[in-house]
């Protein structure tokens, strides 16, 4: 019998860590890496960070994986539906992200970015420490990533509430739900964390009405993606001090132009799309639990609900 094959589509070099690994722990697999010249009809899974564009070469495709925790990237409608889709929910992202976002509520916290500026200007000049619990985290997304974060900044004592779609209950954490809640969440947000899914409903959705009811001199962290914010609107804000920094590990186009006024500017920090990186050795443990999931008819972990888009 001539095996299944499990076709990559993804960063070459991660992906010959991925060819080591399921030669390890799924021999009875073919791992084959992107551009495939063999059977199309072999091929049953397929992880990639953009699909190709044409997937009914593919005859036999169960799933389709995408290798990063978003699926935006994809064009559902070029999917076939029969093709179950699958985010990438992982130990090893989810770590990167707490660690990201801890740095980044951190360094805002402790004003890091105004001692570097201050060290350039040679200037020694010590500014009030402020309590952990003076400083009200919130966290727009209520997924695997965002409560993972927020568990970790509630145990540096943290005040921490979170806001979603749908209802949610979290130990410790304040959870807000639907656009009719999110005035109310925002009014109380000191550092606001963008986790979100970019979706139709959440595309912009980082405007100037929304920058308007946060508290004066708030900061921004976007982790989400880079079409959520509205870039004029993050600028003015700034300038009105209505906001006092964003730090944006996601951008609008990745990257952005050389001119561009975010490059520059002294109140943001910009990180090129590295908060968070799936991690080879512990995707490869969630893959190939989520194909023996498929396999006896149980719920992937991280399985893409179409019609929400995430
Ligand atoms: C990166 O942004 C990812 O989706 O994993």
């Amino acid at each position: 019998m001539t095996a299944e094959v499990f076709l990559y589509k993804a960063d070459p070099v991660r992906g010959a860590e991925w060819a080591a690994l399921f030669r390890e722990k799924a021999p009875q697999l073919a791992f084959a890496q992107w551009p495939y010249r063999g059977d199309p009809a072999r091929v049953r899974y397929l992880a990639a960070w953009v699909p190709p564009a044409d997937l009914s070469c593919f005859p036999n495709l169960e799933v389709l994986f995408s290798v990063g925790a978003g699926i935006d990237q994809f064009d559902l409608s070029t999917i076939p539906p029969r093709v179950a889709l699958a985010r990438m929910v992982e130990p090893g992202i989810v770590k990167g992200m707490v660690e990201y976002v801890t740095l980044a509520v951190l360094s805002l916290h402790r004003e890091w970015l105004t001692y570097r500026d201050q060290q350039r200007a040679a200037q020694w000049q010590a500014l009030r420490v402020h309590p952990a619990r003076s400083r009200r985290i919130g966290v727009m997304g209520l997924g695997v990533l965002a409560q993972a974060v927020l568990g970790q900044l509630r145990g540096l004592g943290f005040p921490c509430a979170g806001w979603s779609r749908s209802s949610h209950t979290l130990e410790g954490v304040e959870c807000y739900a639907g656009a009719d809640a999110l005035p109310a969440f925002l009014a109380r947000t000191d550092v606001l964390i963008c986790l979100l899914p970019l979706t139709n409903d959440t595309r912009g959705i980082l405007d100037r009405r929304l920058f308007s009811l946060l508290p004066r001199g708030a900061a921004l962290v976007n982790c989400g993606r880079g079409p959520h914010l509205d870039q004029e609107a993050l600028l003015e804000a700034l300038d009105a001090q209505q906001l006092s920094s964003a730090i944006l590990d996601v951008c609008e186009p990745e990257p952005l132009p050389a001119d561009h006024p975010f490059w520059r500017h002294p109140q943001i920090m910009l990180t090129p799309h590295i908060a968070s990186m799936t991690q080879p050795e512990t995707a490869v443990d969630v893959i190939l639990d989520n194909i023996e999931r498929h396999r006896t008819g149980q719920v992937l972990t991280g399985l893409v609900d179409r019609a929400r888009g995430y």
